[in-house]
């Protein structure tokens, strides 16, 4: 088994009685869940309900108020930069806004974020072959963003993401921008990803269709609480 395995195996997600306070506004509220790795699970909820704030939390941009997070039993309130870090470098994120930089083309997006974790420069190349293969976008390799369709800017962004060869991935409302056509393709990809690799699959979405579609686990949030869980999963 890889190091990169044996490092996802352990990384499971507990909020424990999680609130988020930006001054007097409640983001999110006494939140407690754990997410195991490799699972998929939807955080679904009306806009302002929170879903960011726990992404953001996840990837310790911001802190708790109160209540602890665990990432792989490291409790982010508790530890060191370097330890964040580490963590940090094990999750990919994308984003309704894709996020990738307009003057590099989708290779060069792709490099800086490999550069970001110091991914091996012997293995760059190939890794970089891999998951633009993946993600079908192989004639688009060398455009930049302007030049690319909205479906191509989304799985572009999933091959950065992809590219770390993450224990999670964070997807941040990944089909608010896409037609239908190309949020189904997106959503396959990600159900593929998921069964293939076992990555975590944390996926923010107000889309129901979506939800429906896929039988997954759902965490429901409304004004910053847990108003319901389902698990689909379980239920078998
Ligand atoms: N940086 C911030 N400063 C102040 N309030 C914020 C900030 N980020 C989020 N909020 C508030 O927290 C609540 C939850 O926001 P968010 O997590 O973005 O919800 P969602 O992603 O479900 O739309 C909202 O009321 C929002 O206005
Ligand atoms: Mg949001």
């Amino acid at each position: 088994m890889s190091a990169a395995l044996r490092f996802s195996s352990r990384m499971n997600i507990k909020f424990n009685n999680v609130t988020k306070k930006y001054g007097i506004i409640v983001a999110v509220s006494q939140i407690t869940f754990e997410v195991k790795s490799g699972e998929f699970v939807f955080i679904a909820g009306p806009s302002g309900a929170g879903k960011t704030t726990l992404l953001r939390l996840i990837l310790s941009q911001t802190k708790p108020t109160s209540g602890t997070l665990e990432i792989g039993n490291v409790d982010l309130g508790q530890s060191k930069k370097h330890q964040l870090e580490k963590i940090r470098k094990k999750i990919g994120v994308i984003y309704q806004d894709y996020q990738l930089i307009p003057d590099k083309t989708i290779e060069e997006n792709i490099a800086l974020a490999l550069d970001i974790v110091s991914y091996p420069k012997k293995n760059l190349h190939h890794q970089i072959d891999e998951v633009i293969r993946k993600v079908n976008l192989t004639t688009r390799r060398f455009l930049y963003p302007s030049q690319l369709s909205g479906g191509e800017l989304q799985r572009a962004s999933l091959a950065r993401a992809l590219a770390i060869d993450p224990a999670i991935i964070l997807a941040d409302e990944p089909t608010g921008n896409l037609d239908l056509e190309n949020t189904w393709r997106l959503i396959k990809l990600l159900k593929d990803i998921n069964q293939t690799t076992k990555t975590t699959i944390i996926m923010t979405t107000h889309n129901s269709d979506i939800i429906d579609s896929l039988d997954k686990r759902v965490i429901f949030l409304r004004d910053g609480m847990v108003e319901k869980e389902i698990n689909h999963q379980q239920k078998q």
